[in-house]
């Protein structure tokens, strides 16, 4: 549809002309010609599109960067934010971003580790899917269909709302957004019996590079294979989920029991490793290790390692403390540790809050905590020796205390096969780890990273090897990035690619080559295409 010229003036009212060159400025002027012109009313676009100088762009912007590594004021700012209230206006922002050669960038809930969602070194757009975040969940066909926009908080609790005797096995932390974490894999206390959030997915739609709407019929399954693990980020923006959701017992159980060193930790965590990822699929039991101050004073040091074993349990309190009492007694778990509650206050749990919070804080898509951090991953095959687990203890209490988080797999994550969805790491894996710091001060970065790094240097000989696998929704920069001009070759992208995909990497790259051969949805770690 055309417009008007007096439509294009409103438009451009908003457009700040001091802050641009010629050039920048014509495609501001051409990209809203052209977005509006795709609208079926030309007028929406002012409710859905940001210019930079819009009174809303900055909080609308900052709303859900959850790393401030990216907030500070040399970072790049996007040239607009569409925020989509209609799948028509996501064509219409692809269309014309193509058109004028800007790049985009979608957001569900900002969570990237490494900001991806939000920042770029080269003129781009944001698409933030916030808006686009209904939940219809049908307990008769035990399923969902959930939009991109909505965070795991929000699925949570439609669900609960529904039935208390369903859930969904994804992430732990409620703000987390549905786009990212469906699309890179996602992890939760339930994954060892229902596998991950995207193994739970039966249907999908996208908007393609050529701003075509496609669901898993028309998508095909290469595709729709691709986008359960490989990164929704290379393949198009995918606006809505058809998941399973999955049956969980009136009564669930949870633990968390803490040991320093000097309480025997070590021996216990070395027990652990050897028996977390054979246990009954209905047990989640993860391990936290982290520096804290140490009561029994050893000499020398007043810090300790804190080794937290936090579990749930699908069932009651009296199963798990025989089934632990039997494959685990060294953690010496009594019925006194363990609380008994419904499946959705476990969740409340688990995302730091208090059971007996209302459940609409799971509704709170504001971030409980809003700071600097880096993050890494790792996988395990085998158990970290003795003499390897005393040098890590040393090292953490040595660095910018960060955490780890040992999360354990088998269960159901053996049974699927590493080629079922993009998403690799199976079988053989007894757990995986994420380093975490966080920190509060900018100049502190530095500190932190370099910290971070020696982390993972230390723990090379200890974790998986060709590759030193890694988790995609974990982030990391380090492992490598493509370049701007948007034009690595599968050989430089194969560096990180093979560790967060493994053998599925060579796929991703077909199916990336065959929907979007000209690269256009690309970041620092998209899949690349063949030549
Ligand atoms: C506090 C915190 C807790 C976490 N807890 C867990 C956990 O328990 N388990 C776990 O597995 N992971 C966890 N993660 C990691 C999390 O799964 C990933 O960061 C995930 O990618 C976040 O999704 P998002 O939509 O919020 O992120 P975004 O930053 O919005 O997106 C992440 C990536 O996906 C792309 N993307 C987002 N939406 C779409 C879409 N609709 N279509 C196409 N591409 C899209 C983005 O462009 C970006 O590349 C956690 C992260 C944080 C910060
Ligand atoms: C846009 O920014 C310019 C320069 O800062 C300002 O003069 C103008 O009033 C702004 N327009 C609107 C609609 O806010
Ligand atoms: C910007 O904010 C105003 C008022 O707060 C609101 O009416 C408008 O819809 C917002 N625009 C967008 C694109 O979010
Ligand atoms: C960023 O710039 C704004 C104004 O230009 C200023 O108010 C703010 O303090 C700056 N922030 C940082 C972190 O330097
Ligand atoms: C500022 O942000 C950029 C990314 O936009 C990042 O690379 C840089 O490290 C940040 N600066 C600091 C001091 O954190
Ligand atoms: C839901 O289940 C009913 C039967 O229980 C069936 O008739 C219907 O087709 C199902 N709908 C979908 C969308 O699967
Ligand atoms: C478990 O509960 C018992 C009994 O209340 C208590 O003595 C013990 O300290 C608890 N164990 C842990 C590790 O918290
Ligand atoms: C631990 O020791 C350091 C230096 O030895 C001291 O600065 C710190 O205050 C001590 N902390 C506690 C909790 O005693
Ligand atoms: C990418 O493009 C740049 C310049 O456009 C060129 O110098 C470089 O060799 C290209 N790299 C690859 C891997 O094709």
């Amino acid at each position: 549809m055309a417009v008007t010229n007096f439509e294009l003036l409103l438009l451009l009212g908003t457009l700040s002309i001091s802050g641009f060159s010629a050039t920048s400025y014509s495609t501001e002027v051409s990209f809203l010609q052209c977005f509006s012109s795709n609208l079926q009313h030309p007028n929406e676009a002012s409710n859905v599109l940001l210019t930079t100088n819009s009174s809303n762009y900055s909080s609308v912007l900052q709303s859900s960067i959850r790393n401030h590594r990216f907030l500070n004021n040399s970072t790049l700012k996007p040239q607009f934010i569409i925020t989509p209230s209609h799948v028509s206006h996501i064509q219409a922002a692809i269309r014309c971003s193509k058109q004028n050669g800007l790049q985009v960038r979608v957001r569900s809930a900002g969570h990237d580790y490494e900001g991806l969602s939000y920042v770029a070194d080269v003129p781009f757009l944001i698409i933030d899917l916030f808006n686009l975040r209904s939940i219809r969940v049908d307990i008769e066909n035990e399923s969902a269909w959930v939009e991109s926009g909505a965070t795991l908080g929000e699925l949570y609790h439609k669900i609960a709302e529904k039935s208390k005797l369903y859930g969904f096995p994804a992430g732990s932390c409620s703000t987390v957004g549905v786009g990212g974490h469906f699309s890179g894999g996602g992890f939760g206390t339930i994954f060892r019996k229902y596998g991950l959030a995207a193994d739970n997915i039966i249907d999908a739609k996208i908007v393609d590079v050529n701003g075509k709407i496609l669901t898993r019929k028309s998508m095909g399954e290469d595709l729709f294979w691709a986008i359960r693990g490989g990164g929704g980020a290379s393949f198009g923006v995918i606006f809505s989920w058809k998941v399973k959701i999955v049956p969980v017992p009136q009564t669930v159980t949870v633990f968390n029991v803490r040991y320093t060193l000097e309480q025997g930790a070590s021996k216990l965590l070395q027990k652990w490793q050897n028996v977390a990822h054979e246990l009954d699929e209905d047990i989640f039991l993860h391990a936290v290790l982290e520096v804290a101050d140490s009561t029994t004073s050893s000499a020398g040091s007043n810090k300790t390692v804190l080794v937290s074993f936090g579990s749930l349990y699908l069932g009651g309190v009296e199963k798990l403390v025989s089934l632990l009492q039997e494959s685990f007694p060294q953690l010496g778990l009594m019925r006194e540790n363990c609380t008994e509650m419904t499946w959705i206050q476990s969740v409340l749990y688990f995302a730091g809050f208090s059971t007996k919070d209302s459940l609409n804080v799971l509704l709170d898509r504001s971030t409980q905590y809003k700071g600097f951090l880096k993050a890494k991953s790792d996988y395990l095959t085998k158990p970290v020796s003795e003499t390897g687990l005393e040098g890590l203890y040393r090292i953490l209490l040595e660095e910018e205390a960060p955490v780890l988080i040992l999360t354990p797999y088998g269960g159901r994550m053996s049974e699927i096969s590493d080629s079922e969805i993009a998403f690799p790491h199976r079988k053989g894996n007894i757990y995986a780890i994420q380093y975490l710091t966080n920190w509060d001060e900018e100049d502190e970065t530095e500190k932190h990273i370099s910290s971070m790094r020696r982390l993972y240097k230390y723990m090379k000989p200890y974790v998986s090897k060709a590759p030193r696998a890694a988790y995609l929704n974990y982030r990391d920069l380090d492992l490598g990035r493509n370049n701007n001009a948007g034009n690595s070759s599968y050989a430089q992208a194969y560096v990180w690619g093979l560790k967060y995909f493994k053998n599925n990497f060579k796929r991703l790259v077909r199916v990336k080559t065959a929907v979007d051969p000209d690269n256009f949805f690309r970041n620092e770690q998209s899949i690349p295409v063949f030549p």
